[in-house]
């Protein structure tokens, strides 16, 4: 497929007022996308678990206005949120060519997190998605209908004009986005579905995100995948992503969990090897997230539970562990990590199917 199969030709069944609403989770990578090029492609693939409880509902209302031009307002938990106005703006400016009549409406685009704003998760994943399901949905009704693999398919392509990673929360519980010579119908465009065997050990995967740091990240992910272009290890980085990310097919298939934390946890200290290694340099880790690590290894090596970290452009902490080891990794987090979180808290999340509409249509032709 190329971005052309993107592009419609005419929309027979326009609609005048109306909203529609979707509900898209947050992921939390395995194999990491750090670095990108042209627009939003990425400069290696990556994979991740779709996430359940961290998510975003977002309503889109939308008015027939009759000259072009956008025309959108964004309110978050109720309130008029202009901070958010600008990123939006540049999405509906991207994908314009892709959803021209973004142009012909008056939006108003209402949002709420399922996590408190100020947890440090980052709400671009499932804000992006959860947008452009809205639009996609807007779309299909114009169409008077739409196949749904080419729904979805448009609507990570979409997403992935937002934020990246965005591109891999329409679907799950794995996701992968970008090209990869071992990976069936994977592309630079959109996330699919992982396609091949699953063993069991990854059904209901856990993960617990520990809130290390609360605060604004001190260094936004357009500046770090910016920093990539000139890195001295990038390419180095981007064939060690490709080469996890094969590696991770047999142990997917095997469930060989000691393999899993291998490659998972290479792959958050190399993300952020990388940031400590840019021109300029810059560190997101704090000492509770080095804490958090160190328990969760002594942890690990002391009790043999299949427990792990990874880490997302931030100092927070993801906890993986299969469902078998659940009451026993709480109980641990509980006692001896909460401590190292800012206020004692966590956010107790697992895999997810990916993005829902949450209400019927209301809309006027
Ligand atoms: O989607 P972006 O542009 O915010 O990039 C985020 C990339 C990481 O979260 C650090 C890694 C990943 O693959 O999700």
């Amino acid at each position: 497929m190329t971005e052309q199969d993107f592009i419609p030709s005419s929309y027979p069944h326009p609609l005048m007022k109306g909203s529609v609403s979707f509900q898209s989770p947050s992921n939390i990578a395995l194999v990491k996308y750090w670095g990108k090029y042209g627009e939003q492609l990425p400069k290696n693939a990556s994979i991740s678990f779709t996430l359940n409880e961290c998510h975003t509902l977002t309503t889109l209302h939308y008015m027939k206005k009759d000259s072009p031009g956008f025309n959108f307002e964004v309110y978050l938990d109720g309130n008029r949120e202009e901070g958010f106005e600008p990123k939006i703006q540049k999405f509906l400016e991207r994908i314009q060519t892709y959803v021209p009549f973004v142009e012909d409406y008056t939006f108003r685009i209402e949002t709420s997190n399922s996590f408190p704003h100020s947890s440090g998760i980052a709400s671009s994943a499932s804000g992006m998605s959860a947008l452009a399901m809205c639009l996609m949905d807007m779309e299909r009704q114009m169409l008077g209908g739409m196949e749904e693999d080419h729904f979805l398919k448009k609507a990570s392509f979409l997403s992935r004009l937002g934020s990246g990673s965005a591109s891999r929360s329409i679907e799950g519980p794995l996701v992968v986005w970008g090209t990869h010579e071992n990976i069936e119908g994977s592309s630079h465009l959109f996330g699919v579905t992982y396609p091949y065997e699953v063993h069991p050990n990854f059904t209901d995967f856990q993960d617990a995100i520990l809130l290390v740091d609360k605060g604004e990240k001190q260094v936004s992910s357009t500046v770090g995948h910016n920093l990539m272009h000139d890195h001295p290890f990038a390419e180095q980085r981007f064939q060690q992503a490709n080469n996890q990310l094969a590696a991770l097919i047999p142990v997917l298939k095997e469930g060989d969990l000691d393999a899993f934390i291998d490659i998972v946890e290479s792959e958050a200290l190399s993300l952020h090897a990388m940031m400590m290694t840019s021109t300029p340099n810059y560190i997101l880790m704090k000492p509770n997230t080095l804490q958090i690590i160190e328990r969760i290894r002594n942890f690990r090596k002391d009790t043999q539970t299949k427990v792990c970290f990874t880490l997302d452009a931030g100092a927070n902490v993801h906890v993986l562990f299969p469902n078998s080891e659940k009451d026993r990794v709480t109980e641990f987090i509980k006692n001896e990590l909460a401590p190292f979180c800012k206020n004692g808290e966590y956010i107790l999340d697992h895999t997810g199917q990916g993005a829902v509409q949450k209400n019927v249509n209301q809309q006027v032709r």
